[in-house]
């Protein structure tokens, strides 16, 4: 055989393909920085200045829109836009995954449904979904009501001036406490909320676990949480045993009840534990910045707060005195939900996420390695004004026909099977507490400068110190 034969037979094949595969499958440009520490630091620090999203865009002028950098130690590609989400969204979980961060994963523990993939996410977040859903939460509103009435009795009546977020805080967690894990106000809640407290305050620090470092301390509050929710399941199984409890009771007793062919639990302790720290992260945070900035925009922007009184009133002269709210109140809120979500629009909660390449990708006409991470933004995508029209301004009513935005454009909660399952639970707090605070309260700014930090969610300037006057009840 000749050499040229061989060269023809083996050889051009492999050289073609070699010669294929650098030309279109190369690397995103960008720069990987000093390696370890990267530009991760750049970019938190970026954050609590809120200059995060210019240097996003700084990045996208520069790089077009696919590019690498070095995020928390890894090599990691940023990808934005419409079809960038919905490759982040709707890729199979064979070809990429969901990536925290080491020290989220061991906070919330290693069975939360941020760390399941394929059968067991699908199995853990039915189970949840099968309370979170609309037709579950409809009962629910009415305790819900309760829990802000009570805390606008405790917290803002007899008062002069208050912090918005700090007790928008304390409230959406108090919810959460009471309608998804059933521990009603009292020293054991007072417990939980300390110890929580702490758990997250160590969440995006350096995993470095030695004695006195923040990351430490959130290990052994963690642990110390993951104990009472544990106790707490001892009970609520004892209870539903003895018909004391049922399995609409919270979002625990209805976990426990969820039975497989062989009648054996479907969702084990662990991952009920597990997904208990994760709500209670993943739940509390984000509507209560949802709610401050609603309140924050409402004063500033007075045909808005007109509209939404207007609808407000009407609900409330449709209640008797003491009257509970119902499902059929908030489907009158129309307008008040357009605001909620022109909001998250534009102070979208979620900075973005993490994913990890499983195996080498091709996208967009380059190389995404296995193993690096996949940074995806939210707000890059809220502020594209092919989009959304004069992206900028404040106009509650690009959501009047929510059909027209296209898919994957609007992503404060996520998209694909991942999308926040929370999102039900959002609607109807924001819409019970705004229903309250704007109709039993006016209110003035402390601070009128209309910026925020990330940290690494939204927080106005000082929390948003505001004066407010009650008015009369109708
Ligand atoms: C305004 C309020 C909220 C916002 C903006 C929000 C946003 C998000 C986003 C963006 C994701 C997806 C992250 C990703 O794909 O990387 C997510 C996931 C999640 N959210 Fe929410 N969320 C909110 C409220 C809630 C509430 C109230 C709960 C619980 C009651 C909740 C529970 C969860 C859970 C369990 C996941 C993980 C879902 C999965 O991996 O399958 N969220 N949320
Ligand atoms: C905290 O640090 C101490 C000392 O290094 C260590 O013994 C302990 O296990 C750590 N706590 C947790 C929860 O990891
Ligand atoms: C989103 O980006 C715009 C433009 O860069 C910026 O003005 C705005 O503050 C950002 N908002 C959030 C919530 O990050």
């Amino acid at each position: 055989m000749s050499a040229l034969f061989i060269f023809f037979l083996f050889l051009l094949p492999a050289f073609l393909l070699l010669t294929r595969r650098r030309s279109s499958k190369r690397l995103p440009p960008g720069s990987l920085g000093i390696p370890i520490i990267g530009q991760s630091l750049g970019l938190l620090g970026a954050m609590r200045s809120n200059t995060a999203e210019k240097r996003l865009e700084q990045r996208i002028r520069k790089y077009g829109p696919i590019s690498k950098l070095s995020l928390f130690g890894k090599p990691t590609v940023f990808i934005y836009g419409q079809a960038a989400n919905k490759f982040v969204f709707t890729s199979d979980s064979s070809t990429i995954a969901y990536q925290q961060t080491k020290s989220i994963r061991m906070i919330l523990g290693d069975r939360n449904l941020f760390e399941l993939s394929s059968e067991d996410h699908k199995r853990v977040r039915d189970a949840l979904v099968s309370f979170l859903k609309p037709e579950s939460l409809k009962k629910y509103v009415g305790k819900m009501d309760e829990e802000i009435k009570m805390h606008l009795e405790l917290h803002w009546h007899g008062k002069e001036q208050v912090t918005v977020l700090p007790l928008m805080k304390t409230l959406t967690f108090n919810i959460i406490c009471s309608l998804l894990f059933g521990v009603e106000r009292g020293a054991c809640r007072d417990q939980f909320v300390t110890n929580f407290e702490e758990m997250i305050e160590g969440m995006w620090a350096v995993p470095v676990n030695l004695p006195f470092t923040r990351y430490n301390r959130s290990l052994r509050a963690s642990q110390r949480v993951q104990n009472m929710v544990k106790d707490l399941i001892h009970e609520k199984r004892m209870a539903l045993e003895q018909k004391m409890a049922s399995p609409h009771d919270d979002l625990i007793t209805c976990l426990l009840s969820i039975r497989d062919q062989d009648n054996l639990q479907l969702i084990t302790d662990k991952e009920i534990i597990h997904n208990v720290m994760l709500i209670m992260v993943a739940g509390h945070d984000t509507s209560s910045v949802l709610i401050t900035f609603i309140m924050r925009h409402l004063i500033n922007d007075p045909a808005v707060y007109a509209t939404v009184l207007e609808e407000q009133e009407e609900v409330a002269k449709g209640k008797l005195a003491g009257e509970l709210l119902t499902w059929e109140d908030l489907a009158k809120m129309k307008y008040t939900w357009r605001v909620a979500l022109e909001t998250l629009r534009t102070v979208p909660p979620v900075f973005g996420g993490f994913r990890k390449a499983l195996r080498d990708i091709e996208y967009g006409g380059y190389l995404i390695p296995d193993g690096w991470q996949i940074f995806w933004a939210t707000n890059i995508t809220h502020m594209d004004d092919s989009i959304f029209p004069e992206p900028a301004k404040f106009d509650p009513n690009r959501f009047e026909n929510q059909a027209s935005i296209p898919p994957y454009c609007f992503i404060p909660f996520g998209g694909g099977p991942r999308i926040c399952p929370g999102y039900e639970f959002a609607r109807i707090e924001t819409l019970v507490a705004v229903h309250h605070l704007i109709t039993q309260f006016t209110w003035k700014l402390q601070c009128s400068d209309s910026s925020f930090i990330r940290d690494p969610l939204p927080v106005p300037t000082k929390g948003l110190p505001i004066q407010i006057m009650p008015k009369k009840l109708i």
